[in-house]
């Protein structure tokens, strides 16, 4: 029997915001519409609106002039899961597996597919739809880079061209104040953005979870570098860093959300700690949200831009359940079920580590 051709879709974009999004959601949608005539819905405020029945239709007009946009048209959500979603009886609230009720939104909608642009917590969910039945296909969007199965995702250049750009300028007051500043950049619990803005700023220390750093270490390092006549140093520091033997700093816990711990502040406890042990002046900057905002760089872009295309290609020839990523260079996709609840961490021999390091560049060891 020949296969039915697919005629409807819907797209959501699930997690944090991130730089790039809209520029996939164009390339779903004018790709859907313009080359193979199908119909798109898109899903309003991630699962959460997935869950609220929250659908509209997308048109080819409602993508236009947005590719250099950041954030997302369609809204987002980084705090509901679909399998696991508080619901008030009475006075009690308990969590609920509602995948149900977002199957039938889409069966109502003769939606026959889903494009799930997202991190770690929204593939984990795509993956228990795909389980359910729906076909899937993800697309890797984090500011971290944390994603299993993708040397990139969309979001990170832009990210730390950002905090490259805050380095710079905390360069010239550094040096004027004769200070040592802390920039906390994110990342969750993988050192990537520090270790690439650390890197492209001029940090002379840079601290990542991968490598839980020695506070000594680091206190000798920028004593030595203040006896040496270099009145200021530059410490980047990853939200999820830690001393050895220490913890991370946890800012606060969201019960409902597929991650519920949210990290910063450790770049006020390691300004207090080297303060305490060396007497030198510090002062801590924590970058937070800015990191996701802004338009996307030529390279979030055009990335953004053949994963969208390549998730409905893939739809349209029949595949469903993968993950779209980019691997040595080239476009390729794998099991959304390998990646799901996966986390990609900077491994300790990469090749900037390596660099740095032998430049001088000083990780807390
Ligand atoms: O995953 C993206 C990210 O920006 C992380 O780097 C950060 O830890 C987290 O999201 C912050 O989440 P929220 O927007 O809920 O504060």
């Amino acid at each position: 029997m020949a296969k039915r051709k697919l005629e409807s879709i819907a797209v959501m974009t699930g997690g944090g915001d991130c730089p790039g999004l809209n520029a996939v959601i164009r390339a779903v949608t004018k790709t859907a519409i313009n080359k193979h005539k199908l119909t798109v819905w898109g899903i309003q405020d991630g699962y959460l609106g997935f869950i609220e029945n929250r659908i509209e239709r997308l048109r080819y007009e409602d993508t236009s002039n947005i590719l250099t946009v950041g954030g997302t048209i369609l809204g987002t959500s980084n705090t509901s899961n679909p399998f696991r979603f508080p619901v008030k009886t009475g006075r009690k609230t308990q969590m609920r597996d509602v995948s149900g009720q977002c199957l039938k939104a889409l069966s109502e909608r003769g939606v026959e597919a889903l494009v799930c642009i997202g991190g770690d917590g929204t593939m984990a969910s795509a993956a228990n739809f795909a389980r359910l039945g729906l076909p899937v296909i993800g697309v890797p969007k984090t500011i971290d880079n944390d994603l299993a199965g993708t040397d990139v995702t969309f979001g990170f250049d832009t990210a730390v061209k950002t905090a490259t750009e805050a380095i710079d300028r905390i360069h010239t007051t550094a040096s004027s104040h004769h200070r040592v500043m802390i920039i906390e950049v994110m990342g969750r619990y993988a050192g990537w953005i520090a270790l690439y803005a650390g890197a492209a700023g001029g940090a002379d220390v840079i601290l990542i979870p991968e490598i839980p750093y020695k506070l000594d270490k680091v206190c000798q390092y920028v004593l030595r570098r203040s006896q040496r006549g270099k009145r200021f140093s530059i410490i980047v520091i990853s939200e999820g860093a830690k001393p050895r033997g220490g913890h991370m700093v946890v800012l606060k816990r969201i019960a409902a959300s597929p991650d519920p711990i949210r990290l910063g502040g450790i770049s006020n406890k390691l300004a207090e700690d080297i303060n305490a042990q060396t007497g030198l002046d510090c002062r801590a900057v924590v970058l937070g949200h800015v990191q996701r905002g802004g338009t996307p760089t030529p390279y979030d872009r055009t990335l953004a831009t053949m994963f969208g295309h390549a998730a409905i290609e893939l739809l349209v020839s029949g595949v469903k359940n993968r993950l779209v990523v980019w691997k040595g260079g080239a476009l390729s996709s794998v099991p959304l079920s390998s990646v799901a609840g996966k986390t990609k961490l900077v491994p300790r021999n990469h090749n900037l580590i390596r660099a740095t390091r032998a430049i001088g560049v000083n990780f807390g060891v």
